[in-house]
C-alpha cells in the first residue's frame, strides 16, 4: 500500500505560510492539505483561492483543497485556476453532487467527496465511478486539534470495501485527530492518505514527526 501524508496548513503559522509549506514538503509531506472554511457551512473562516495561488509556485507537491463551503460550485473554477490538484467537497453543501464532481473534473482536478462523522455511506451510491478520492472525517469539520472519533475506523473499513468492489484506484483519505500514536490503527482500518494538522505543525521538527508517522505506517 502506498501511503500519503498530507499536512493541513490550518495549523501552520499563517504569518509565515510560504516558509511553512516549503518546510513541511522538505520534511517529507506528499500533499499540502488546504482547508477552506466559510463561516457558513462550518463555524470558522480561513483562506481562499488567492492564498492557494500564492503558495502554488512554492512547491511541486499536489495541493489538496478541502472545501468546507456552501455553495460549492461557484468557487471550484477559482481554485482550479489557483493551482489546486485535488478538490474535495461535502455532499451536504452541494445541491447537485454529481454535477459538482463533473465540474471539478472538467477543470482538470481530481474530485473528492467528504463524509462527515454523521454522513451515511449511501451518499457514495451512484457516484463511485466518478470519484478520485473519498475523505472520511474523523472529527466534525471546522477546527484543528480535535480528538479522533473512533467510529471513523469502522467507516474507513466499510468505504475501503466499497472502493475494492469498484476495482478503481480511489484514494481513501482521513482527516481529524490523526497522530503518530493512532496512524497505524487508522491505516489498518483502510486509509491510505492521512491529513494531520496539529500533530505535525504543533511540533518543532516536522521531519522527525513525519518520519515517526511513516515508521508506524511501515508496521501497519
Ligand atoms: C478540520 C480540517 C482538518 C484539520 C485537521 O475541519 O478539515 O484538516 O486541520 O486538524 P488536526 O489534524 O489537528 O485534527
Ligand atoms: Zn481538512
Amino acid at each position: 500500500m502506498a501511503y500519503r501524508i498530507a499536512p493541513s496548513i490550518l495549523s501552520a503559522n499563517f504569518a509565515k505560510l510560504g516558509e511553512e509549506v516549503q518546510r513541511v514538503v522538505a520534511a517529507g509531506a506528499d500533499l499540502v492539505h488546504f482547508d477552506v472554511m466559510d463561516n457558513h457551512y462550518v463555524p470558522n473562516l480561513t483562506v481562499g483561492p488567492v492564498v492557494c495561488e500564492a503558495i502554488r509556485p512554492l512547491t511541486t507537491a499536489p495541493i489538496d483543497v478541502h472545501l468546507m463551503v456552501k455553495p460549492v460550485d461557484r468557487i471550484v473554477p477559482d481554485f482550479a485556476k489557483a493551482g489546486a490538484n485535488i478538490i474535495s467537497f461535502h455532499p451536504e453543501a452541494s445541491e447537485h453532487v454529481d454535477r459538482t464532481i463533473a465540474l471539478i473534473r472538467d477543470y482538470g482536478c481530481k474530485a473528492g467527496l467528504v463524509l462527515n462523522p454523521g454522513t451515511p455511506l449511501s451518499c457514495l451510491d451512484h457516484v463511485m465511478d466518478k470519484l478520485d478520492l473519498i475523505l472520511v472525517m474523523s472529527v466534525n469539520p471546522g477546527f484543528g486539534g480535535q480528538k479522533f472519533i473512533a467510529e471513523a475506523l469502522k467507516k474507513l473499513t466499510a468505504v475501503r470495501s466499497r472502493i475494492a468492489a469498484t476495482g478503481r484506484d480511489i484514494w481513501l483519505e482521513v482527516d481529524g485527530g490523526v497522530k503518530v500514536d493512532n496512524i497505524g490503527e487508522i491505516a489498518r482500518a483502510g486509509a491510505d492518505t492521512f491529513v494531520a494538522g496539529s500533530a505535525i505543525f504543533g511540533t518543532s521538527d516536522y521531519k522527525a514527526t513525519i518520519g515517526a508517522m511513516r515508521a508506524e505506517l511501515a508496521k501497519a
